[in-house]
């Protein structure tokens, strides 16, 4: 039988968050969680499209109750704010998704001076991650999910340049392969961010569960600044198809920590929810603890009582 939103259990009386909850797989995989009952939390940088979300949720589920508040991952003094007034108004934390990213924007910084892509999709959840870590230990079954992307298996992630400047690349005339590897690379981190959270989880909270999805190919904003964008009539899925990867992760009872979840279709582009696996890069628990290590150092962030690589 195929996983549908008709399978995602009732949410009512947990607490989640989605990031980059705007548009695209956020926003559907926000709504989801609404219609099912859990309090949202849309986290989005740009406050009038995350005020505007709320606003188009709250039309869509009259039930919802989901509100905006500002995080920009591209800046960990926002990171450290989100974290401190999220604890502030709500109790605990039953449910964090991980899903905002970029891809192959114009070539840039975050404010604290990392590559923007591995700067969001990865270091800028790392944060978040470890500063609401006290407040997932406050729920009696909380779940991360990280949303990567079959793009990981281009990455092969020098941790040693973690977060620096692209490189340039043998091409002539500007092309944008730097890029992509970065984007790459980044989607890799997602993944080996998630198994190494999820031995840490294993000894700090027994129940708590850390998995991944990706969504295939998916028509959203992502493919903006990309010719990818051109294909999206003919090949990508509806974003609401796009999200139950990541509500399957979210919320199916049967997920165990480390899984990842991903269509089921040819090539993982297309298709409803089924297990599958990442590269062997991705399974490297060497390289997810230098990563860890690195990450940590980058940001400034130690999840509380960890004892990562221990
Ligand atoms: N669509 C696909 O085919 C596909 C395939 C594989 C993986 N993915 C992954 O799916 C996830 C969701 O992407 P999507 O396809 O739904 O694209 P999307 O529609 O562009 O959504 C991305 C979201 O991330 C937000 N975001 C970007 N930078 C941010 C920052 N610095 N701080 C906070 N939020 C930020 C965006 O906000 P703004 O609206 O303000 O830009 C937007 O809400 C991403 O992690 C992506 O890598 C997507």
């Amino acid at each position: 039988m195929q996983w549908t939103t008709a399978s995602i259990p009732d949410q009512t009386g947990r607490i989640a968050i989605v990031t980059g909850a705007n548009s695209g797989i956020g926003y559907e995989t926000a709504k989801a969680l609404a219609a099912k009952g859990a309090q949202v939390v849309l986290a989005c940088r740009d406050p009038e499209r995350g005020e505007e979300a709320a606003t188009r949720l709250a039309a869509e589920v009259p039930s919802a109750q989901a509100a905006f508040m500002p995080l920009d991952l591209a800046d960990l003094a926002t990171v450290r704010a989100f974290a401190q007034a999220f604890g502030e108004r709500f109790p605990r934390l039953d449910l964090l998704v991980n899903n905002a990213g970029v891809m192959v924007p114009p070539p840039g910084v975050t404010a604290d001076g990392f590559e923007s892509q591995m700067g969001v999709n990865h270091l800028g959840h790392f944060a978040l991650t470890g500063l609401l870590w006290p407040q997932l230990m406050l729920s009696d079954a909380p779940r991360v999910v990280v949303v990567s992307s079959m793009a990981h298996k281009w990455g092969c992630l020098d941790v040693k340049r973690l977060g620096q400047p692209q490189r340039g690349c043998c091409c002539k005339g500007g092309c944008s392969c730097g890029s992509w590897k970065a984007y790459g690379d980044s989607k890799l981190a997602n993944l080996l961010f998630v198994n190494e959270l999820a031995s840490v989880a294993r000894g700090a909270k027994p129940g708590m569960v850390v998995a991944a999805a990706h969504p295939g190919w998916s028509a959203t904003n992502l493919q903006r600044t990309t010719r990818l964008r051109r294909l999206n009539g003919c090949f990508a899925m509806r974003p609401w198809q796009g999200a139950l990867p990541t509500l399957c992760a979210a919320t199916d009872p049967e997920i165990v920590s480390g899984d990842f979840i991903g269509p089921d279709g040819c090539l993982q582009a297309r298709g409803y929810p089924k297990k599958v696996r990442g590269s062997c890069r991705s399974r490297d628990i060497g390289l997810a603890r230098e990563l860890w290590a690195a990450s940590e150092r980058l940001t400034g962030v130690r999840f509380p009582g960890e004892c990562a690589g221990a």
